[in-house]
């Protein structure tokens, strides 16, 4: 088992990745001894898992009652919002309860937000069960639910006491849902770390046909490298901004196409091409490093062309974007391969040539 700290003071907490993690009620106990548990899950993650975790937390001392909510990006919904509270007051549970997300990034996005806000906010645990939520949507503390209007719309910062990745759980992830995870590793390469990129070109087919050290290297790459972003940018003041290359696009392409038609990794892929094309034609990338940006996306099965949509639907849709400053989109660019940085400042024709070559 790897151990890595997001350090954020008294917030602080570990992420253990390794296989067969997910039963381990060592794990478990320091958090849930003698608490009362609510493991919020889906239809989908439940029979592979629930019953697993929730004698790991008997083990632990804790009580379990589980919270089903809908499978598929639909669920991070006001109505699935409302079904956890009124499923947590109707179990009784208090201030001192515990709150537990097991699945993908779905339901740690809902589960984490019920637990921000329920009686104004109580602590949570993150079992990740897809690659996408092991590398990046269960570290970090961003937790949200989507408005017709725009994805992420309403949210809140509330950090887990601890994220439990198990890849042995990644066994059952289906293929398209396997490369949208591969899609955030690979942006924490472009964005952080040179020689990551150059360990996912020569590893690509392991991570695509699932290899236990290769997976498990990667979520704990990723993980390092986004923790260290985290914990010097926690609410996003500046630089975790990053993290979000590659998004700007993405989120259009999502919502543009219809949520739940592209997977948001695939979106992210694509939005990642796009972003790359911006940035060598602004000038910070190289045609060539590009060209590698493009290769490592195609090795990974990840769409390349994104949603035939009207540019001006793709700028209208970027508006909503959270980076928006004074009603300006703001980009992450690629300051060579393995560096970002954030961009206000772009000339809207080279934003319209860039969705469209890669359209
Ligand atoms: P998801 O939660 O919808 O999971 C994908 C599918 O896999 C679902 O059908 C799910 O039920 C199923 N599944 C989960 N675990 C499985 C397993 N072990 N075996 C088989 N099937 C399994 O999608 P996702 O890609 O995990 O997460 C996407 C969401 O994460 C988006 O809403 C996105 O906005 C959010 N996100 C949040 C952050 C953040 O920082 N909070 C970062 C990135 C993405
Ligand atoms: N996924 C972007 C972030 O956590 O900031």
């Amino acid at each position: 088992m790897q151990t890595i700290s997001v350090s954020l003071g008294a917030r602080s907490y570990p992420i253990h990745i390794g296989a067969g993690l997910l039963g381990d009620a060592r794990l478990y106990a320091p958090f849930a001894k003698g608490k009362r548990v609510a493991v919020v899950t889906n239809p989908v993650v439940a029979p592979l898992h629930l019953e697993n975790l929730q004698r790991a937390l008997e083990e632990a001392g804790a009580q379990s009652v589980p919270v089903l909510i809908e499978d598929g990006e639909q669920a991070k919904s006001w109505a699935s919002l409302d079904r956890v509270i009124e499923a947590l007051l109707a179990a009784r549970l208090g201030r001192d309860a515990l709150l537990v997300a097991l699945g993908g990034g779905v339901v740690g996005d809902l589960a984490g937000f019920a637990a921000a806000v329920y009686q104004r906010g109580i602590p949570f645990i993150q079992v990740p069960t897809t690659l996408l939520a092991q590398v990046d949507s269960s570290v970090g503390g961003k937790t949200a639910i989507n408005h017709p209007r725009g994805k992420n719309m309403v949210g809140a910062f509330h950090q887990p006491l601890a994220v439990i990745a198990d890849v042995a759980t990644l066994d059952t992830l289906p293929d398209r849902e396997l490369r949208a995870g591969i899609a955030e590793v690979i942006k924490h390469g472009f964005i952080l770390d040179l020689p990551f990129v150059a360990w996912l070109e020569a590893n690509i087919e392991k991570l695509l046909a699932r290899d236990r050290a290769a997976l498990e290297y990667a979520v704990q790459r990723s993980c390092e490298l986004k923790a260290q972003v985290v914990a010097a940018d926690e609410r996003e003041g500046g630089r975790r901004a990053i993290l979000n290359f590659g998004h700007t696009f993405g989120h259009a392409i999502e919502a543009g196409a219809g949520y739940g038609e592209w997977l948001h990794g695939e979106a992210v892929g694509t939005g990642m091409l796009m972003a790359a094309e911006l940035s060598a034609r602004a000038g910070t990338l190289r045609r060539d490093d590009a060209e590698r940006v493009k290769a490592l996306i195609a090795r990974a099965g990840l769409p390349l062309r994104g949603p035939k949509l009207a540019i001006e639907r793709y700028l209208e849709l970027m508006q909503v974007d959270k980076k928006t400053e004074a009603g300006k989109v703001r980009f992450i660019l690629l300051d060579g391969l393995g560096r970002a940085t954030l961009r206000g400042d772009l000339d809207e024709r080279l934003v319209r040539e860039s969705i469209a070559a890669v359209q």
